[in-house]
């Protein structure tokens, strides 16, 4: 387990001991957290499930891959922390994750 806490875009805080090895949109889905859609079901397809991560775990979460990057490209709401939770996978090396969901998935 990896605790995780999901930020709404008003600034209310939702701390989930999520399963290792399910990604932040299914422990997002799993959980009933608002602001997180996922449409497409996790294909990388939608970004609906676009997050934006804590600065303390940008370096652990890391950068988007090449087709994440392709959806995010053209996101009007992207920030230089955005990513799509359906790609960050969870491990004990994310512990404390926090991440907030934009205004626009409300
Ligand atoms: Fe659709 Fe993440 S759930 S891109």
């Amino acid at each position: 387990m990896t605790q995780i806490t999901f930020i709404s875009a008003a600034g209310e805080e939702i701390l989930i001991d999520a399963e290792d090895g399910d990604t932040v949109m299914d422990t997002a889905i799993n959980h009933d957290v608002p602001g997180i859609l996922a449409e497409c079901g996790g294909a990388c397809a939608c970004a609906t499930c676009h997050v934006y991560v804590d600065e303390a775990f940008w370096d652990k979460v890391g950068e988007p891959g090449e087709m994440e990057e392709s959806m995010l490209e053209f996101n009007e709401h992207r920030q230089k922390n955005s990513r799509l939770s359906c790609q960050i996978k969870i491990s004990p090396a994310l512990e404390g994750l926090r991440v907030t969901s934009p205004e626009s998935q409300y």
